[in-house]
């Protein structure tokens, strides 16, 4: 048992220093009755659209998902419809393709995990649904890692198709520096330094691992609210009970 244990805490003491902990952004979604900012999702959406979605896929997200980003049905039926997705058999037994509609998960780069690995030198870029979820420090990480590529120290060995990041666990990324200044157009006036687009890409990565958040916050919120005022009249009721008896 006590090795067990000392097993453990040798683990926990080695990844933890193997991964340098990201320094905290300002998320608007980040405070107790925090949301997610619409503009930069919207932005984030972009980014992932016309960047990461090369290599990622994000199944667990529809096209009518995305309306909570703040688009309208009409806006979220016309993004559906720019995909082609797989569907079938028709009646002659053949799949085939057609425009994508709401009601569709948007569809990723890869057949499988083996089309996946043999496009980006035997590495597996991650599903990103979850991505936010799944990474110690979280969007904190996301941002951290989509701005943390380095110069490579003198000492430091890495193989081919390998990158120097600090802040990925080991610091030897199979991912080439997905951001550069001017990448993408947005829409707005915000400028697309590689800053701003990693922030905007961790905003909406954080909302597609949660998309639940705002709901569930006010929810807190609410039976907070609720336990305070039963405190006060259970308070009041007995106070009352109490009243004559000394
Ligand atoms: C050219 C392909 C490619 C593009 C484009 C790309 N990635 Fe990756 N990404 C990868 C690969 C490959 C890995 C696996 C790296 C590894 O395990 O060493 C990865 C891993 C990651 C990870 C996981 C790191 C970890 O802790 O395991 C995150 C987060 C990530 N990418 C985010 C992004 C975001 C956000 C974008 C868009 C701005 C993006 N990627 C664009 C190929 C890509």
């Amino acid at each position: 048992m006590k090795k067990f244990l000392l097993a453990i805490s040798l683990f926990t003491a080695i990844s933890a220093e193997n991964q340098i902990v990201p320094p905290k952004q300002d998320w608007s979604f980040a405070k107790p009755n925090g949301t997610f900012d619409r503009a930069a999702l919207q932005r984030g959406f972009q980014v992932y659209k016309e960047v990461c979605s090369a290599c990622h896929s994000i199944k667990l997200i529809s096209f009518r998902h995305l309306k909570a980003m703040g688009l309208t049905e009409s806006e979220v039926k016309a993004l559906a419809a720019q995909y082609q997705i797989k569907d079938g058999p028709n009646d002659e037994g053949e799949m085939f393709e057609r425009p994508g509609r709401p009601s569709d998960y948007i569809p990723g780069p890869y057949l499988n995990e083996k089309q996946a690995r043999a496009a980006n030198n035997g590495s597996l870029p991650p599903d990103q649904s979850l991505m936010v979820k799944a990474r110690l420090y979280g969007a904190d990480y996301v941002y951290a890692l989509l701005t943390g590529y380095e110069k490579v120290p003198d000492n430091f060995k890495l193989n081919p198709g390998q990158y120097y990041n600090e802040y990925f666990p080991g610091h030897a990324i199979s991912m080439a520096p997905p951001l550069s200044e001017g990448l993408v157009k947005y829409n707005d006036s915000t400028k697309p330094t590689v800053e701003q687009m990693a922030y905007d890409v961790s905003t909406f990565l954080a909302w597609a691992s949660e998309p639940e958040m705002e709901d569930r916050k006010r929810l807190g919120i609410k039976v907070l609210l609720y336990l305070l005022l039963m405190t006060g009249l259970f308070y009041a009721t007995m106070r009352r009970i109490w009243q004559g008896i000394k």
